[in-house]
């Protein structure tokens, strides 16, 4: 451990779980930003100056201005998240400065919590609450509150990755038929789920529920556009845990309004938070959720701690436990 006492880390928020924190603490000079929100970008700039360390999450961007606000001396940008697309990779590899991220800590969290979204949306879990505390329960009726079940129907993962597999572990659990995969490349473990790679196209054509868990690169970029929506089902229902970004926003509120889809349900949008006279909040067929996929108490300390880790890591010259190669 040694000499990392000598440097300088700065923390983007004040909320940051503790664990992480009181490791950074123990060896570093360590400044916070004063508040439980996300620093204003001129703050930021500022107080980045001449830091070793920073620690950020995915609310900061960081680019060639705020590197060159921190100077020669900054080492490592480690972000309390999983995406990296606030990050400029490349900058920061041209510069020298490492980067580290939160794979694997978050993977169960989030796909708990893509369940947990894809049930609330097909099963119409939040206008069922709102009919029971406001008087449209009237009596148990026959078709009243009903949804599609995901036993029997066929799910369609975007993203075969670390949670979109465990996405589709789970999913599998709940006696779908078919399991479903789009991603670059083919992926050993499906065969295992017992999940099948086929096209873009054809997953959105056959899928009864679709699940984007893709990371978000130029590749993926708005890749559930105008024409996907119109390849998929009418009955069909979209869910997205991953990055607003993946989403055409406009073409899925049009998709949504029309009936081109059933209904999606979205812990990610664009912006966040999304603005509250977006016409999203005025969909019944539209459940959402304010970017809560890893926020299991468990998994944000442990993710705490690994930032932590990532920043002492390479302060120390020792192997940093997630670096983003
Ligand atoms: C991530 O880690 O990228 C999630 O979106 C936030 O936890």
């Amino acid at each position: 451990m040694a000499n990392a006492g000598k440097y300088k880390v700065f923390i983007t928020r004040s909320d940051m779980p503790e664990g992480g924190v009181e490791l950074l603490k123990k060896q570093c000079e360590v400044n916070i930003w004063k508040a439980p929100l996300p620093i204003p970008r001129t703050d930021l700039i500022k107080s980045v100056s001449g830091v070793n360390g920073i620690y950020c999450s995915l609310t900061e961007k960081i680019d060639a201005e705020l590197l060159d606000a921190a100077g020669p001396g900054l080492k490592v940008v480690a972000t309390i998240s999983v995406g990296y697309d606030h990050i400029d990779v490349a900058e920061c590899k041209k510069r020298g400065v490492k980067i580290g991220y939160t794979p694997d800590v978050l993977t169960d969290a989030t796909a708990e919590l893509t369940l947990a979204l894809l049930l609330s949306t097909s099963r119409r879990l939040p206008e069922a609450i709102h009919e029971a505390r406001t008087g449209g329960w009237v009596s148990w009726a026959p078709t009243w509150m009903t949804g599609p079940g995901l036993a029997g129907a066929i799910v369609g993962v975007v993203g075969f990755g670390r949670i979109g597999q465990a996405v589709a572990k789970r999913v599998k659990a709940f006696n779908t038929s078919q399991i479903l995969y789009f991603n670059r490349s083919e992926r050993p473990e499906a065969k295992e789920i017992g999940a099948v790679k086929v096209s873009f196209d054809e997953l959105l054509m056959k899928s009864d529920f679709v699940i984007c868990c893709a990371a978000l690169t130029p590749d993926t970029k708005e890749m559930f556009n105008k024409s996907a929506f119109e390849k998929m089902k009418r009955t069909a229902i979209f869910v997205n845990t991953s990055r607003g970004g993946a989403v055409d926003q406009e073409a899925l509120i049009e998709a949504l309004q029309n009936g081109t889809i059933r209904a999606a349900g979205l812990d990610v949008t664009t912006p966040e938070p999304l603005p509250l006279d977006s016409p999203l909040f005025k969909l019944k067929n539209c459940v959402i959720l304010p970017h809560i996929g890893s926020a299991a108490i468990e998994a944000r300390a442990t993710m705490s701690e690994l930032t932590a880790n990532n920043i002492l890591g390479a302060l120390n010259g020792t192997k940093m436990p997630a670096e983003l190669q």
